[in-house]
């Protein structure tokens, strides 16, 4: 992974047929995703389980991009190693998921991976300052997270352009995840965001036997994105 700006697409699989994730990612990175995003949930930071290490593993020889890894549970630290042997390429933990983050981001990057710090929209971005420096990306969640097709929080939008002058020339991605859409990318993207998480807005109207609408799906967003 080398670093730059520019936008990158990463759906989210939470919005792929949950049977058939291996033939889904290879269809959303043939019609042109850049990253594939995964979300990890489990019941209890979330009101929402997906799956774990397991899955995460097995679908990683579909994926020839960036696999990019969201957790949403708590504790974190006992399934890094796991996620590490799962093939993460970037691996981000929720600054709300425990007391000890920073031991968390560097347990991260001291496993071989890119290390993500997560903020949701009732957290102040102020919380990453003494973090960035351990930080490979900051994900602003723009939804509560649980669940995909919500409405994006527009006040997020203060707190990305925030973020952004808070990290200068550091090179850290930040990536926004919930309620991206071609109306609300070039939103995100004017306040300094670089990688756009897409469930709902990647998926629809597309599948498997018919993955064209996913490909226009991604150009409308990378499109009003800019
Ligand atoms: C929400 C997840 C998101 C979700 C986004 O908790 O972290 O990645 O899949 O879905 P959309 O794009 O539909 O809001
Ligand atoms: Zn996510």
């Amino acid at each position: 992974m080398t670093f730059d700006r520019s936008v990158k697409i990463a759906p989210s699989i939470l919005a792929a047929d949950f049977a058939d994730f291996g033939r889904e990612i290879e269809a959303v990175e043939a019609q042109g995703a850049d990253w594939i995003h995964v979300d990890v949930m489990d019941g209890h930071f979330v009101p929402n389980l997906t799956f774990g290490p397991p899955l995460v593993k097995a679908i990683r020889k579909h994926i020839k991009t960036v696999m990019d890894v969201h957790l949403m549970i708590s504790p974190v630290d006992p399934y890094i190693d796991a996620f590490a042997d799962a093939g993460a390429d970037v691996l981000t933990a929720h600054v709300e998921a425990g007391p000890h983050i920073h031991r968390t981001l560097q347990a991260i990057r001291g496993a071989g991976m890119k290390a993500g710090l997560a903020l949701n929209p009732g957290t102040s971005v102020e919380v990453a300052a003494p973090l960035l420096d351990l930080c490979d990306l900051v994900c602003v969640m723009t939804v509560n997270p649980g669940f995909g097709g919500q409405s994006f929080i527009m006040s997020q939008l203060t707190q990305i352009k925030q973020l952004r002058e808070m990290i200068g020339d550091r090179p850290i991605h930040i990536e926004i995840d919930g309620g991206v859409d071609p109306v609300t990318a070039p939103l995100v993207r004017a306040v300094g965001a670089d990688v756009l998480v897409a469930g709902s807005a990647v998926f629809k109207g597309g599948s498997v036997a018919d993955p064209a609408p996913y490909g226009e799906n991604i150009c409308a967003i990378r499109a009003a994105a800019g």
